[in-house]
């Protein structure tokens, strides 16, 4: 297959945590808006992700899903363009998880480092459950679904691909078998030695069921280095190596998203728990009023004690939002005490209110009438489960639960 004249089609969901920061703004949901010119695009709320560590809040659920929907929207994500859905609505998601579970080594999920830091970090619920455990192949099956080539996430979910790409090859593996290829690989193997057959199928194990790179290498060499085989054998132990068989469910990428440091208004990272962010729809006083007071480089005491904008977490604002010309004219006003802090943030007050009031505009229409929002909902819903259906039937044909 190949990758340029495929299609892209990228799938990304976050999870409902209510009304979203600038933070999810400009480190998530630009990036969306981008892809979705680009590229098949499919975004979901993950509300049962949600439910694995929320379970016991079950009454907010509701809220923050449609509060967050209006944030894309208002963000610029284009229900034209993309398909937008949520996971509950569309059935699918369960039955593949539950089918990838049939094949998916435990040990696999207990080393993905989220399993353990969450659990450290989220100390105040009970988090070992199996649905918890479960979280990261819920996500594989959710890209899986949609063939997806690229995924964009923050840094701390890229194990969370890997392991999608290693459960679909696994997949492929195990129920993607072709015998009659299969049968000429065997007679192939068996010319190479026993020996070199044995480090073979070793490193071709290691390879396809743990994804170990160096292993799919070290059987490449080991075939190059066998002087008994011919040109053909060689060739068919070098396809065998990446499945010998169909191609079933497809290994998606990781696209990282470079996150820019977004301070919160404390000057610590913007974040919910520190309760310190501003919110993609905020209320202009209170951001106004916030902004003034958010600390900055602590050299500057007094109006006349000069500054260093590298060491103030309002210039990562300025970063953003001020075009690098009046950017370095602040810079220097700061560094020779020629302009007060006041001064520099009032330009990035005027850029942030100006970017709220796009913001609010293009949230007002689904504000004031919800029923529009639902109707997109289940137009994306229609869509994702239609796309669903198409893959779950070549699964569903594949582990033998398609009856006819
Ligand atoms: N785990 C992701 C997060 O916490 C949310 C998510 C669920 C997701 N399924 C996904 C992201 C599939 C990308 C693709 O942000
Ligand atoms: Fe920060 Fe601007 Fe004040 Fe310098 S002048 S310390 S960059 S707010």
């Amino acid at each position: 297959m190949s990758f340029d004249t495929e299609p892209r089609r990228i799938l990304s969901g976050m999870r409902p945590t209510g009304r979203l920061h600038l933070g999810h703004y400009h480190g998530v949901l630009k990036n969306w808006v981008r892809l979705q010119e680009e590229a098949k695009c499919f975004y979901f709320v993950a509300d049962w992700h949600a439910l694995t560590t929320h379970y016991e809040e079950p009454g907010e659920m509701d809220a923050h899903v449609w509060d967050m929907l209006v944030d894309w929207l208002a963000a610029g994500i284009d229900p034209e363009q993309a398909t937008l859905f949520i996971q509950s609505r569309v059935p699918q998601h369960a039955e593949l998880h539950l089918l990838l579970s049939m094949i998916t080594p435990l040990g696999w999920l207990l080393r993905v480092p989220s399993f353990k830091d969450q659990q450290q970090q989220l100390k105040d619920r009970d988090l070992a459950t199996y649905g918890f455990l479960g979280y990261p192949l819920l996500q594989s099956a959710d890209i899986l679904m949609y063939r997806a080539t690229g995924v964009p996430v923050g840094e701390d979910q890229v194990p969370h691909v890997e392991l999608t790409r290693e459960i679909g090859r696994r997949f492929n593996h195990v129920f993607g078998r072709d015998s009659a290829f299969e049968e000429k690989a065997q007679e192939a193997l068996s010319r190479l030695g026993k020996k070199s057959a044995k480090a073979y199928s070793k490193a071709r194990n290691e390879w396809l069921q743990d994804g170990n790179a160096a292993a799919r290498e070290s059987a490449l060499a080991t075939i190059a280095g066998s002087a008994n085989i011919s040109a053909e054998d060689r060739e068919r132990l070098s396809g065998f190596l990446d499945g010998g068989g169909r191609e079933i469910l497809s290994e998606p990428e990781a696209l990282l998203t470079p996150a820019a440091k977004m301070p919160g208004l404390d000057g610590q990272k913007m974040s919910k728990s520190y309760n310190n962010t501003i919110q993609m729809r905020d209320e202009p006083e209170r951001l106004s009023t916030r902004l003034m007071s958010m600390p900055t480089d602590p050299a500057r005491q007094r109006r006349n004690d000069p500054g260093d904008p590298d060491k103030c977490p309002v210039w990562d604002l300025h970063k953003i939002y001020t075009p690098a010309a009046k950017r370095d004219e602040l810079a220097a006003g700061c560094r020779s005490a020629d302009i007060g802090c006041v001064d520099c943030k009032k330009p990035l007050l005027d850029s942030l209110l100006e970017e709220q009031a796009l913001l609010h505009q293009r949230a007002e229409p689904f504000e004031q009438n919800p029923a529009r929002i639902r109707e997109i909902i289940e137009t994306g819903c229609a869509r994702a489960r239609e796309a669903a259906e198409e893959t779950l039937e070549e699964v569903r044909a594949a582990v033998g639960t398609l009856y006819t």
